[in-house]
């Protein structure tokens, strides 16, 4: 694990940026990409928008709300448009995310077996003020796949500011060993909220209450916060 501190979460963003930026123009293989969605990511993905377009062959979002309509503004296949591929030059519809309508376990089983057939180089990967990586709550398993699950009291208030009140009460999202399967993690977390979740982390215990700490054995984690949270901890 790698951890890097920046001054704030603008400075965080344009270095991010510019790394994965250079990663994605020096690679000699079809760029697959792994997102995340959040308010913390969008300062980062702003800083990407100035290399578009980003030359990925392919990407995955980690999660997806159910009972929304695909247009829906809260729902992550919105801000995947919106927020990722539109200013990043590109095209609608290369970022996959997890399909909600229908037979959620074989949409389940399909992405997953997608991912698989295309590893992810880089997964941009945010934390939940719980601990909660993509959508594994904690008490996660560890060796968990894509699938449907039931959210935390605790996260539908805190992504609740899209939805009057409280977020869905279910989500589909990729597992912890999906998410661990990509061959390199940039984590990011910013703010005093996030300090206890990243702070466990960074002791490097296994702690199933906090999903974040499974991340601790992967062979190329990077985790990039800011001053404020670095202080919190
Ligand atoms: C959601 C997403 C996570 C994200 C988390 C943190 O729950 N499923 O992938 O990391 O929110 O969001 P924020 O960046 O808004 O704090």
């Amino acid at each position: 694990m790698k951890l890097e501190v920046f001054e704030n979460p603008q400075q965080l963003a344009e270095l991010v940026a510019s790394e994965i930026a250079a990663r994605v123009s020096s690679a000699s293989h079809n760029f697959v990409l792994g997102v995340a969605t959040g308010n913390t990511m969008i300062p980062l993905y702003q800083a990407l928008s100035k290399y578009s377009p980003l030359a990925i062959s392919r990407g995955f979002a980690l999660d997806e709300y159910i009972g929304l309509e695909s247009d829906d503004v809260g729902s992550f296949a919105h801000y995947v448009r919106h927020s990722i591929e539109l200013p990043l030059g590109i095209r609608p519809g290369t970022i996959l995310v997890p399909e909600v309508t229908g037979d959620f376990i074989s949409a389940a089983e399909s992405f997953e077996a997608e991912i698989m057939k295309t590893p992810i180089d880089i997964q941009i990967l945010g934390v939940g003020r719980n601990g909660h990586i993509g959508f594994n709550e904690p008490g996660s398993d560890a060796g968990s796949k894509t699938r449907v699950v039931t959210l935390s009291s605790d996260t539908r208030i805190d992504n609740g500011a899209d939805f009057e009140g409280l977020a869905p009460q279910r989500a589909m999202t990729q597992g912890i060993a999906t998410i661990l399967a990509a061959r390199a993690i940039y984590l990011v977390a910013t703010g005093a909220n996030k300090a206890q979740a990243i702070g466990k982390l960074l002791h490097c215990e296994i702690d199933d209450s906090f999903p974040v700490t499974q991340l601790s054995n992967h062979p190329d984690l990077r985790v990039f916060i800011d001053h404020e949270l670095q202080q919190a901890i």
